[in-house]
């Protein structure tokens, strides 16, 4: 095996209640990625599109990933990196975690799987913190697990996988950046316990309602009383969206990771089709170009093609 060939998909972290720990990966977009071993003990990385994201490779996601990988098996080689982003950067639908984790995994394979899926996990979050300054894993965890999990811990690393029942998902991207490092700074250093309780109550229904199947409980989990209000002043439109699209039948939904993009759950594709055209009328009346985006939930993650 020479090279490996990977699609890695865009997530969704937060899932409204659960900042930094929930998340799930979408069937699209995905970053196509190949990973070659070289002689050099080096990290090399070959960007294939315009997004001019840099190639030193402890400034670069996928990069800081890989370095991070052969430093724990003191490797006497290296990686080569091709990356064709389509999985715009400052999405808030995990750029990084998508260019971090498909790395990683991509290598993996071509180590002959020596690493669990919980170690990628390790490597991918040192790429996330070269973008986002933290070291947070709800992008990467669905992106290498596949479907929905919860990151119960980070030190030591504890990822749940959650069943879930069928969802769709429409997610908007206004064509704005913001970038997670930003948005992150935005956040309150302290939260009130009545606030927490009202959080943590609604991590623990939503998480109920996904593995019962329980679609009136996840669409009344579907809260958030702590980030929410502070980030989506940043985004344009956010209400008329969230409140047009619960009266179109949505369950729920609210910002996507750090945002701009704001995505919606519902039971049925039809829904969910219904409200991309409640999204693009909404945005339509704005000069801001948009992406709208209707998908399943991947529950594959990284998936290796020839
Ligand atoms: N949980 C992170 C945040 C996700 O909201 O800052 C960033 O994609």
């Amino acid at each position: 095996m020479s090279e490996i060939r990977v699609l890695s998909p865009a997530t969704v972290a937060n899932v409204v209640c659960g900042f930094d720990c929930l998340g799930f990966a979408l069937s699209a977009p995905c970053d196509e990625m190949i990973v070659r071993i070289i002689e050099r003990k080096i990290v090399r990385i070959v960007n294939r599109d315009d997004f001019n994201l840099p190639t030193k490779p402890e400034k670069n996601v996928a990069g800081a990933a890989l370095l991070s990988m052969l430093r724990a098996i003191d490797a006497d080689f290296g990686f080569e990196v091709e990356i064709t982003k389509h999985i715009k950067p400052g999405s808030g639908i995990g750029s990084s975690s998508a260019s971090a984790a498909g790395a990683v995994v991509a290598a993996n394979k071509l180590l002959n799987e020596r690493f669990s899926r919980l170690e990628l996990v390790e490597f991918a979050m040192d790429g996330e913190k070269v973008a986002s300054g933290d070291r947070h894993a709800d992008n990467v965890a669905p992106c290498i697990f596949g479907g929905f999990t919860l990151v119960r811990s980070l030190n030591p690393l504890d990822v749940v996988t959650l069943d879930f029942p069928p969802l769709f998902v429409t997610i908007i991207h206004p064509q704005i950046e913001i970038k997670t490092s930003e948005a992150r700074k935005m956040l309150p250093a302290q939260v009130s316990l009545k606030d927490a309780i009202r959080q943590w109550s609604n991590v623990g229904a939503l998480v109920s309602g996904l593995q019962k199947g329980d679609y009136e409980l996840i669409s009344r989990a579907l809260e958030d009383f702590i980030v929410e209000p502070v980030r989506k002043i940043l985004i344009p439109k956010f209400d008329e969206i969230k409140n047009e699209s619960l009266k179109g039948g949505a369950l729920g939904g609210g910002i996507s990771g750090s945002g701009p993009s704001i995505f919606m759950l519902s039971e049925t594709l039809e829904t969910a089709q219904k409200i991309e055209k409640v999204m693009r009328e909404i945005y339509e009346q704005t000069t801001i170009d948009f992406n709208i985006y209707v998908s399943e939930i991947n529950s594959e993650g990284v998936k290796f093609v020839n």
